[in-house]
């Protein structure tokens, strides 16, 4: 492959402009990075303010405090996209919470929550989303899923709910935008080595390890082997998905356990 070639491949989100949330950490920390140099323009959004201070030696990444389960959020998180660089091509919606208990020993307010960020955040960014994409007739939504998409078990009921729903969200979704040229997927991510657990587990990040180790695979991914998935889905290289649930979970979801 010649140099310039192998150099397109590379750079084939070049110009794009993305929002990505949960961008502060973990696999939307990776995807941010990677659209970034792929070519595009981002916008970072986290509830967690450290979020400034990851990106602020990086002029093409905007970062922005937001709790995606609000109205507020999604409008800003897309009109910064377009006020500062013009248009928005690319929503990855990643941001997500779990909690980790029996339904019998949960909360409405823990319920509630797990489902704002998880279901609701997802609909609410891609309601924005779409208004600013259709008048351009392109765009492409990735939503980060799991293999709880399909698959479950015990305390993980509202987060297990919550990617079902994602995953619904992501099917409709495509119907409804792929007349005016976007592509909505989502991406099953296996277990990855990230701080998801860490508001219940201190050791969240060895327990992810090891319990990769489960899969076909043997292992947890690292965040960059989602955000690899994630790149393609946004791209126009990616033309042919519409509605797909990509798993990217090291064959955990083909296995009987
Ligand atoms: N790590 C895994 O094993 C795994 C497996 C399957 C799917 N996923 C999915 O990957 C995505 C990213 O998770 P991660 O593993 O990188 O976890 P993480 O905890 O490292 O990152 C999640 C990010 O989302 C942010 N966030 C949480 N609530 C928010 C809100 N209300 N508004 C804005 N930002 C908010 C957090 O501050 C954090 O920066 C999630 O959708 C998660 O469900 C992770």
């Amino acid at each position: 492959m010649k140099n310039n070639e192998s150099n397109n491949i590379h750079r084939d989100l070049d110009g794009k402009v993305a929002i990505v949330t949960g961008a502060a950490s973990g696999i939307g920390l990776a995807i941010a990075k990677l659209l970034e140099a792929r070519g595009a323009f981002v916008v970072a959004e986290d509830i967690n303010p450290t979020v400034n201070g990851v990106f602020k030696d990086n002029e093409r990444i905007i970062p922005v405090v937001g709790d995606v389960a609000t109205e507020q959020s999604a409008q800003e998180a897309v009109a910064i996209a377009t006020e500062r660089f013009g248009k928005l091509d690319i929503l990855v919606n990643n941001a997500a919470r779990i909690v980790y208990k029996n339904a019998i020993d949960m909360t409405l307010e823990e319920w509630n929550s797990i489902m704002d960020v998880t279901a609701t955040g997802v609909f609410l960014h891609s309601r924005e989303a779409l208004k600013a994409m259709i008048p351009n007739k392109t765009g492409a939504i990735v939503n980060i899923g799991s293999y709880a998409c399909y698959q479950t078990f015990p305390g993980i009921s509202a987060y297990a709910a919550a990617k079902g729903a994602l995953a619904q969200i992501t099917r409709t979704l495509a119907l409804e935008a792929i007349e005016h040229g976007i592509r909505v997927n989502a991406v099953g991510a296996g277990d990855v080595v990230t701080n998801l657990l860490n508001t219940f587990r201190e050791d969240g990040r060895d327990f992810l390890a090891e319990h990769g180790k489960q899969a076909p695979i043997k292992r947890a991914a690292q965040p960059e082997e989602i955000a690899e998935v994630v790149a393609f889905l946004a791209s126009d290289k990616a033309s042919f998905l519409v509605g797909s649930i990509v798993m990217a979970d090291g064959g955990m979801s083909v296995v009987i356990q």
